[in-house]
C-alpha cells in the first residue's frame, strides 16, 4: 500500500528540524509531500520559489530524496490533502508551547474534513529549542547558525542578511 503524508508549514527557512521531523516521517509512511504554505501574510523572508528551492537543495543529497516530493499551496490545507490523495497530515511537537496552537489546528483541520487526520511526531532532542524564526532572528544579529540548518539554507540566509559580504 503506497502509504502518503502532507508535512505542511511555512520552512521559512527549512531547517535539521524539519529534516529530523521528515526523516521520522519517513519511517512510517512510504512517501511524504512536503506542503510549503504561500502565507502572505506571514510576510516570509524567503518567497515561495525561494522556500521550496531551499528544500530541494537540502535534500539533494539525501538518501530518501526519492521519496519526497515539495509542493505548495494556498489556502485551504485540507484542500490540499485531498488534491494530492493523501488523507494524513503530520505535524513536530516540540514543546508544551506547541501544543495549543497544533491542538486548535488540527481540530479546525477535523472539522473542514473529518476524513483527514493529523499526526504529531515529537522533534528528536536535539533540535527541540530551534524554529526557522530563531534562526533568522539570530543570523540577523551575527549569530552562528552552522549546524542548525543545510548549508545551502546558511548561505542563502547570509546573503539576504547581509548582500555583498
Ligand atoms: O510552519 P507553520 O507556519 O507553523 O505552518 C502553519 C500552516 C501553514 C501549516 C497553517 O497555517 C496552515 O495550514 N495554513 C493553511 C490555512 C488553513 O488550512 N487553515 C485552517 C487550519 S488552521
Amino acid at each position: 500500500m503506497d502509504k502518503l503524508v502532507v508535512y505542511p508549514g511555512s520552512f521559512d527557512p527549512i531547517t535539521y528540524g524539519h529534516l529530523d521531523l521528515l526523516e521520522r516521517a519517513l519511517k512510517i509512511f512510504n512517501r511524504v509531500v512536503i506542503a510549503v504554505a504561500c502565507n502572505p501574510a506571514k510576510k516570509p523572508m524567503f518567497t515561495l520559489e525561494e522556500r521550496m528551492d531551499l528544500i530541494r537543495r537540502s535534500l539533494a543529497e539525501h538518501p530518501l530524496r526519492d521519496r519526497v516530493e515539495v509542493g505548495a499551496f494556498n489556502g485551504l490545507l485540507v484542500e490540499y490533502v485531498n488534491k494530492v490523495g493523501a488523507n494524513a497530515i503530520i505535524r513536530g511537537l516540540r514543546a508544551v508551547s506547541d501544543f495549543e496552537y497544533e491542538f486548535q489546528m488540527a481540530l479546525m483541520n477535523r472539522k473542514l474534513s473529518n476524513e483527514i487526520e493529523t499526526l504529531y511526531l515529537m522533534t528528536g532532542m536535539r533540535w527541540i529549542y530551534i524554529s526557522s524564526r530563531i534562526i533568522k532572528e539570530v543570523a540577523e544579529a551575527g549569530g552562528s547558525v552552522d549546524g542548525l540548518v543545510p548549508e545551502p539554507v546558511k548561505v542563502k540566509l547570509l546573503e539576504r542578511l547581509f548582500p555583498g559580504r
